[in-house]
């Protein structure tokens, strides 16, 4: 373990389990089945919620910016049934403890488990006027948690979807993922943006989701790789405290915009700052708030950038986006590690590919590389000896596409998913 500059503890996670191969979402939805069955001898209704990769546009997403991310075929699933008492009770196969919720019950505090996510969506839709019946919850996954892949997102969806459905309650998507949020700021404590759930919840196959996260507007723009490759690549370093380091660079940015606010009193967020304000008034603000600052202005214009990229199928242009926006968050932003730094540097050194950088909210993680399809065996094993030479680590590669967003998994095992 070790305090890097970013201000996170970074560890290794257990890593037997991270060599161990991903279940795609398909599987880990029929062991939830599966599992559910062997428990609670019920048949029940299976939902199922993707991971994230963020292509570009990261850390935009609290200051009102853009975000350009999609959904991949990891999923977290939940099997759900109606319990005749008001009771909600949670298992989850990766998890020792029973989660045991009192649907009447104030709720009780922060325990810094994952029982913090359940009880945070069950009181938050409470609190949203939705009836919930009391419910028995299966929970499988196939996410790493603290890769950056978004299992915190997956796990609310996943639960949110579960309890309404089985309450004979709606909510549309975007309550939910606002819902979601909320969840996540007051009972786990991390003051995330509204990405990870709106990209859980809305993202389609063969698309990314370009959100404009100031009036969520939403388009989806192709993204079907053909001769080229999406690898994501896991450091399998975690983000211990990464949680509080996430927290304090939001509040830099926020007291940036507030800095700035003096120059125009119309600047709400980073987001209503412009490149070229940025270079006029940047001297006036303090480090690291300066470094904050330049790494969201420039990445909101990339994400834009990456937008036309993407609609014109311009892959290099796109690669070189990920690179800066990389950069950016190492040097400026420095929410990156000495290990995704290392990979997307080999990355860079492999001929056919394009584009490397971090992906989530860092302090550990995932690195993504986009890769001309015949160089990519020769990437997966120069990135896995890099960072075995030098961190003595194992990463895990998955290639991987554009894939649905959350939904019930309805007929037979693993048929179809219905948004
Ligand atoms: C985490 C948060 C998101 C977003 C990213 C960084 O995944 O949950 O809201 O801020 O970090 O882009």
């Amino acid at each position: 373990m070790r305090d890097d500059s970013s201000g996170a503890v970074c560890a290794p996670r257990d890593s037997a389990a991270a060599q161990q191969p991903l279940q795609s979402a398909t599987q880990v939805t029929d062991r939830a089945r599966q599992r559910f069955r062997a428990r609670f001898t019920t048949e029940p209704r299976v939902f199922r919620a993707p991971a994230r990769i963020n292509l570009i546009g990261e850390h935009t997403d609290y200051n009102d910016g853009l975000v350009l991310p999609m959904a991949i075929d990891h999923a977290t699933a939940v099997a759900a049934a109606p319990r005749a008492d008001r009771q909600v009770h949670a298992v989850s196969a990766s998890e020792e403890v029973e989660v045991r919720i009192d649907l009447d019950s104030p709720g009780t505090p922060r325990s810094g488990a994952w029982g913090d996510y359940v009880e945070g969506v069950v009181r938050t839709l409470r609190t949203r006027g939705r009836r919930l019946a009391g419910a028995d919850l299966y929970v499988c996954s196939s996410i790493p948690a603290g890769a950056g892949l978004s299992s915190s997102a997956a796990l609310e969806v996943g639960v949110g979807r579960a309890l309404l459905a089985i309450s004979g309650e709606a909510m549309g998507k975007l309550e939910l993922a606002a819902a979601c949020q909320a969840a996540e700021h007051e009972w786990v404590g991390t003051r995330c943006g509204i990405m990870d759930q709106l990209a859980v919840l809305c993202a389609e196959p063969g698309r990314a989701l370009a959100i404009d996260c100031r009036d969520l507007r939403m388009q989806l723009v192709p993204f079907v790789l053909e001769d080229m490759a999406l690898l994501v690549t896991d450091s399998t370093v975690a983000h211990r405290l990464a949680s509080s380091a996430y927290n304090a660079r939001r509040r830099e940015c926020e007291a940036a915009a507030e800095a700035l606010r003096r120059f125009s009193p119309g600047i709400l967020a980073l987001r209503d700052v412009s490149p070229s304000d940025l270079a006029r008034w940047q001297a006036s603000l303090p480090e690291p708030l300066a470094a904050r600052a330049r790494h969201v202005v420039g990445e909101i214009a990339r994400v834009e950038l990456a937008v036309a990229c993407l609609r014109v199928g311009d892959w290099d242009g796109l690669g070189q986006l990920m690179y800066a926006s990389h950069a950016s968050l190492r040097d400026d932003f420095r929410v990156s590690t000495v290990e995704l730094d290392l990979l997307v540097d080999t990355a860079a050194g492999t001929s056919g590919v394009l584009g490397a950088r971090m992906t989530g909210g860092g302090f550990g993680g995932c690195v993504i590389s986009l890769v001309r399809r015949a160089a990519l065996p020769l990437l997966e094993e120069r990135l896995e000896r890099a960072l075995f030479d030098g961190f003595g680590l194992r990463p895990r590669s998955f290639e991987t596409r554009a894939a649905a967003g959350a939904g019930e998994v309805i007929a037979h095992e693993g048929a179809g998913v219905q948004a």
